[in-house]
C-alpha cells in the first residue's frame, strides 16, 4: 500500500460517502487526518473509526463557503503542523434540474458550495504549500465535469468549474512542486447518490437507470474513489500535475452504441 506516514491531510466533507472512505484509508496509509464538515455527527463518526484502528485523526467543524472560516483554520493548522502535505476538496452537493426548472437560488447554492467553496480553502491552503514546495492537492468533480450530464444543469457547470479550476492551478503552481489533480467518480453508491434518487417518483426505476450509465452496470464503493485518492495523494504520483481521472466504470469511455 502507498504510505502517507508523517503527512499531514485535510478532507473536506470527511463526514459522509467518499470524503469518509478517504480520510479512512488516508489514516490506515499512516496520514494525520483533518476530518472537515459541516456534518458535526457524520465528521465525528469518520474520526472514531479512524482512532477504533489506531489512527490519528482530529474532526473539524468547517463550512467551505464561509471563507473566514476556512483562513482560520488554515492559520491554526500552519502554526500546530506547518503547511499541508495533501488537500482533498471533497465537500461537493448535487442537485436535479435543467435550466428550466433551476432557481437562480439552486444555481447560486450548487456553485457557492462546489466551486466557491474549492476556491475558499484552497486559497487558504495552497500558499503555504508552494512556499514549502511540495503537497498534493485533489479535487472531487465528476464524470458530470468532463461531459454534459442531462437534468443536472448546475452540478455538471459546477464540475466543470472544478475540472477547469484544477488545470489553472496545476500549470500556475507545477514548478514549486505542489501537484493539483482531480477524480472524476461516475455514480459512487453514498448518501449523496441516495438524495439524488429520492427526487425521483421511481427510486427503483432511477436505480436502475443511473447503474445503466455504467458500461460495467453498477455503481462505485467509496472505497473505490479512495483508492485513486491515496495514489495521488503519495510520493509514487510525483509526476501526476494537471490530470482529471475518471473512475467511472466506463461512464465516459464511449456510448458502446456502435458494436
Ligand atoms: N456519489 C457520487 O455518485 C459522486 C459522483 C461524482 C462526484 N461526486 C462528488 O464527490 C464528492 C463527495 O460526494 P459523496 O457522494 O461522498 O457525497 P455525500 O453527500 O455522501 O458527502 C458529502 C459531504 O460533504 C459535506 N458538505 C456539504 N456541504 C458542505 C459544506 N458547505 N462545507 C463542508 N462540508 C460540506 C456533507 O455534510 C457530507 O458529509 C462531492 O464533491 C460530489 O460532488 C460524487
Amino acid at each position: 500500500m502507498f504510505s502517507l506516514t508523517g503527512k499531514t491531510a485535510l478532507v473536506t466533507g470527511a463526514g459522509s460517502g467518499i470524503g469518509a472512505a478517504i480520510a479512512e484509508l488516508f489514516a490506515r496509509a499512516g496520514a494525520y487526518v483533518v476530518a472537515a464538515d459541516v456534518n458535526e455527527i457524520g465528521g465525528q463518526r469518520t474520526i472514531e473509526t479512524v482512532r477504533a484502528e489506531g489512527g490519528q485523526a482530529e474532526f473539524v467543524l468547517l463550512d467551505v463557503t464561509n471563507e473566514e472560516t476556512c483562513t482560520a483554520l488554515a492559520n491554526r493548522l500552519l502554526l500546530n503542523r506547518g503547511p499541508l502535505d495533501v488537500l482533498v476538496n471533497n465537500a461537493g452537493i448535487g442537485h436535479v434540474g435543467t435550466l428550466i426548472t433551476t432557481t437562480a437560488t439552486d444555481f447560486d447554492r450548487i456553485l457557492n458550495v462546489n466551486v466557491r467553496g474549492v476556491f475558499n480553502v484552497t486559497k487558504a491552503f495552497l500558499p503555504a504549500m508552494v512556499v514549502r514546495g511540495a503537497g498534493s492537492v485533489i479535487n472531487l468533480a465528476s464524470s458530470a465535469g468532463l461531459e454534459g450530464l442531462k437534468d443536472r444543469f448546475a452540478y455538471a457547470t459546477s464540475k466543470h468549474a472544478v475540472v477547469g479550476m484544477t488545470r489553472c492551478l496545476a500549470l500556475d503552481h507545477a514548478k514549486s512542486g505542489v501537484r493539483v489533480n482531480c477524480i472524476c467518480p461516475g455514480r459512487v453508491e453514498t448518501p449523496f447518490v441516495k438524495s439524488r434518487l429520492a427526487e425521483y417518483a421511481d427510486t427503483e426505476a432511477a436505480y436502475r437507470e443511473m447503474c445503466s450509465t455504467q458500461a460495467n452496470g453498477r455503481m462505485a464503493k467509496p472505497e473505490e474513489i479512495a483508492a485513486l485518492a491515496l495514489y495521488l495523494a503519495a510520493d509514487e504520483s510525483s509526476f501526476v500535475t494537471g490530470a482529471a481521472f475518471p473512475i467511472d466504470g466506463g461512464m465516459t469511455a464511449g456510448s458502446g452504441k456502435l458494436s
